[in-house]
């Protein structure tokens, strides 16, 4: 399926899709959604299908307008206003009890439903023709690298979607932020562009933080299935190296004939045979905003394993951080030792 330049009439196009029930990939502010008529359960069951994603993994319903949270939040707490009002349009999802009638498939089984009000022209465009919630995770297949350009989602799911709307490269770069406030304390359990300290100063209370799981989760644990330890992962052997170390780990490689490529931060080094070099911004949003792609130029080039030097560890860098930590960690031997 070729990318379809976002027009009109391609939103028209894509509203009629919806309605019937088929797939719709559209771009967000984060990252490339997969995206079926929430209140559709069958609908919502082909997003599975195409992803290849496990039943028990919630998505995140996408409405057009703060208002819109009455229509799927069994309640809309206070908390919940403030950050709606604070950072909607933008990168953050709100997890909230669902009502009754929102159908079980989208949520995963759980009482609990992911809203987010999106920040993208093309997006909102989509929303306000369509009128209902977009069920929407991102368009790739499951734990593997988010799109976050048309291009990519047509590599991904292939065929699997009946439209894929190109609305250029995502600003942000990385999916949401996602509050839980669907219990007594707000929990963060993903981090994004929107920092902790961000929904922190508004709230005016601390976020617990919910930590890493590591490997499969079971469904009495799973809260964000996003954040399973292998997630956002290259098909290439990824490893996550301290600047310290890089010379040696590429001076190894090279001389068991390994071809590498390098996520770099600051290492300045030129390529040759073995070795390609990708020199990342220096700014936490333009690295975030450049990651997946320069990930998966790097998986495309039939490397033997691919270094990303470790980036700064300041609040700015905890979303990075944490898509690194997973696109790496099938590499266990180095988080180990550092
Ligand atoms: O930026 C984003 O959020 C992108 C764009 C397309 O909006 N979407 C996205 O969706 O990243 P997805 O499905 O790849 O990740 C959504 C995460 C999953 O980890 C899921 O487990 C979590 O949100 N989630 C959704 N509903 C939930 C719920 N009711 N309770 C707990 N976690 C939930
Ligand atoms: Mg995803």
């Amino acid at each position: 399926m070729k990318p379809v330049l976002a027009d009109d009439a391609a939103i028209d196009y894509a509203v009629n899709l919806l309605r019937q029930g088929s797939l719709v990939a559209f771009p967000t502010e984060t990252v490339y959604g997969l995206g079926a008529d929430a209140s559709n359960p069958d609908a919502v069951r082909r997003i599975f299908q195409a992803k290849g994603r496990p039943a028990d993994h919630p998505l995140i319903v996408h409405i057009p307008s703060v208002n819109s949270l009455n229509d799927w939040a069994l309640t809309v707490p206070y908390a919940a206003q403030l950050l709606a009002a604070r950072f909607w349009p933008g990168p953050l999802a709100l997890i909230l009890n669902k009502k009754p009638e929102v159908p079980l498939v989208v949520t995963g089984g759980q009482n609990t439903v992911g809203l987010r009000m999106p920040d993208h022209p093309v997006a909102l465009r989509l929303l306000r023709a369509f009128g209902g919630g977009i069920a929407a995770p991102s368009a790739n297949r499951f734990c593997r690298i988010s799109p976050t350009q048309a291009v990519h989602v047509e590599e991904e799911l292939g065929d699997a979607v009946d439209l894929i709307l190109d609305g250029g490269a995502c600003q942000v770069g990385v999916e949401s932020t996602i509050v839980d406030l669907s219990g007594n304390r707000p929990k963060l359990l993903r981090p994004g562009h929107i920092t902790r300290l961000d929904i922190e100063a508004v709230l005016q209370t601390e976020l617990m933080i919910i930590p890493p799981q590591s490997g499969q989760t079971n469904q009495s644990e799973t809260r964000a299935p996003g954040m399973m330890a292998v997630h956002y992962a290259p098909e290439t052997l990824a490893i996550l190296c301290p600047a310290s170390r890089l010379p040696e780990m590429i001076q190894e490689l090279n001389f068991r004939n390994k071809k590498i490529g390098i996520l770099a931060f600051n290492l300045e080094r030129t390529e040759n045979r073995l070795t390609r070099v990708i020199r990342m911004p220096k700014q936490a949003d333009d690295y975030a905003q450049a990651l997946y792609a320069s990930l998966r130029k790097l998986d495309s080039l039939e490397l033997d394993v691919i270094l990303v030097e470790q980036p700064p560890n300041t609040e700015a860098w905890q979303a990075i951080n944490d898509r690194i930590c997973k696109a790496t960690s099938a590499y266990q031997p180095l988080h180990a030792s550092n």
